[in-house]
């Protein structure tokens, strides 16, 4: 998908589809209250016509709600069609991103190619809304059925986001060009989370990274055994050892020119390709949507990818631990002691609790390399979508001033994690009576805590989040403005919080 912005009028920009917003601006508060739906256009050709459907109530402006005609009068689109943003007459660009990924998934299914979305007029912010636009459009436009052989291409081609005269235009640019890099990175994400265990190794991955690093003048490394073995990364090591599929230590370095000694951003995530569990293998009923294991490695990988082109003065180095988790004679088994680069022995109680194992790597290696922040995200643990569901990702938190910097990008990219406890009186249950600590809890209560106590172990006093996104990194049902699939979730918070380092 191509997206550009263009300063023509609304009523004469000719396109298969003109997508233009409207909220609900009664100031009520009663949820039944008649809703107040105000277009957010000054276009007169454009209110004429949506205006007389406006009248007979039948719109409300629901978010993501929408209304079609055909062969607008005095328009030179061939259709308009008014997306609801929700209640709210101020700014708000989360549900500008939505509504414009309504617009794009309502056109492909429609053999709509191209269209154009008009930036809402109002109290909105045109760097903002732009961004919004953009991200939107691209996110919306991605779906996973790659493999169909009877698949039919209902890719938009083309975009174009209309910007209303009067809002200035470098503002309006700058937040257009944010967007599509941002947005487009989400998707390259999603594109390798998408990938089945059989098209997306370890090895591969590795690759994939490598080849995004050389488009986008990153300095990349990709290691195997060999080289695990020198680290003594023991722990990564002893969940590839059951694969016969090579582990990849995948680090991607940015070092801009000009940008100060610290702090230096460290960006750890779990790859592993496939988990099966190991010799504490799982259940059959769902086992294949492991594929996306690696889900918070390639939310690393895809968010490197922004911030190489966005170029924000902060050295940042990611650190992707690549796996398969597989049974087999060279397997390791449960009770098995391994040794991790830090140094501390772990039990492994059970070989399905491995991402926190490849991580405990990852995350003290990063600390080598000169990460005085830390980051990691991981489909960690079931635990944390039954304390959550699947609406907040999970994050945890060392240390307040960085779990701050998450907040504010929370506030940009519009994601939503909610923050569990990481506290040392949770320690206990990680405690072995073989080794300095086990690789799960004593119980089952508190899953995704237990998962964050053993990382904790492993990054010292260096300010860290942990994000667990095994809730939300893949989507069993469509939503209007998005596929069903992988999300690419926390791809977007993770550039952000980078960014507000520099
Ligand atoms: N990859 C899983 C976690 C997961 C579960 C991700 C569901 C996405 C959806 C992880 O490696 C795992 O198996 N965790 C175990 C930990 C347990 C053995 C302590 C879990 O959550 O059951
Ligand atoms: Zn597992
Ligand atoms: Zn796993």
């Amino acid at each position: 998908m191509k997206t550009e912005l263009r300063f023509t009028p609304a009523a004469s920009a000719p396109s298969e589809l003109l997508a233009v917003f409207a909220a609900d601006t009664s100031a009520s508060k009663d949820k039944d209250a008649k809703p107040e739906v105000t277009l957010l256009t000054s276009d007169e050709a454009v209110r004429k016509t949506a205006n007389f459907v406006l009248a007979t109530g039948e719109f409300k402006a629901e978010a993501n709600e929408t209304l079609l005609l055909h062969a607008p009068e005095g328009l030179a689109a061939t259709r308009l069609l008014i997306v609801g943003l929700g209640k709210g007459a101020k700014a708000d660009p989360h549900a500008i991103r939505r509504a414009a990924g309504t617009a794009v998934r309502f056109a492909k299914p429609r053999n709509i190619r191209s269209l154009a979305i008009l930036v809402p007029e109002g109290n909105f912010d045109p760097t903002q809304s732009t961004r919004a636009i953009a991200e939107g459009a691209i996110l919306a436009d991605f779906d996973s059925d790659t493999y169909r052989t009877d698949r039919k291409d209902r890719s938009i081609e083309a975009v174009s986001v209309l910007v209303p005269s009067g809002v200035d235009k470098s503002r309006a640019e700058a937040g257009h060009r944010e967007g599509v890099i941002i947005a487009e990175s989400q998707n390259f994400a999603r594109t390798l989370i998408n990938e089945p265990g059989n098209r997306m190794t370890p090895t591969i991955l590795g690759q994939r990274a490598a080849d995004m690093a050389a488009e986008t003048g990153l300095k990349c490394e990709v290691h195997s055994t060999d080289k695990l073995r020198e680290l003594k990364m023991g722990a990564f090591l002893s969940v590839a050892q059951g694969s016969d599929e090579p582990p990849a230590l995948i680090i991607l370095t940015y070092d801009p020119e000009g940008a100060p000694d610290g702090p230096v951003m460290g960006l750890v995530g779990k790859g592993i390709t496939f988990d099966t569990g190991g010799i504490s293998i799982k259940p059959a009923d769902n086992m294949e949507k492991m594929k996306y294991d690696m889900a918070g490695g390639a939310a690393m990988i895809g968010a490197m990818r922004a911030i190489a082109q966005l170029k924000p003065a902060v050295k940042v180095i990611a650190v992707v631990c690549a796996a398969e988790n597989m049974p087999s004679g060279k397997a390791v088994k449960p009770g098995d002691i391994t040794f991790a680069m830090s140094g501390k022995s772990i039990e492994v109680v059970n070989t399905d609790a491995e991402g926190r194992m490849v991580l405990a790597d990852g995350l003290h290696y990063a600390r080598e390399l000169g990460a005085t922040r830390l980051i990691d995200a991981a489909t960690l643990t079931g635990a944390v979508a039954i304390a959550l569901g699947q609406i907040n990702a999970g994050v945890f938190a060392n240390d307040e001033d960085a779990y701050q910097h998450f907040t504010n990008a929370l506030a940009i990219s519009g994601e939503k994690f909610w923050r569990l406890p990481v506290e040392d009186e949770y320690r206990d249950q990680i405690r072995s009576s073989i080794a300095d600590i086990q690789n799960t809890g004593l119980t089952r209560y508190g899953g995704a805590t237990n998962a964050a106590m053993f990382l904790k172990e492993f990054v010292g006093d260096t300010p860290w989040l942990h994000l667990d996104i095994a809730g939300l990194a893949w989507q069993d049902a469509e939503k209007p403005w998005l596929a069903k699939g992988p999300t690419g979730v926390a791809v977007r918070s993770i550039i952000e919080w980078v960014r507000s380092y520099a």
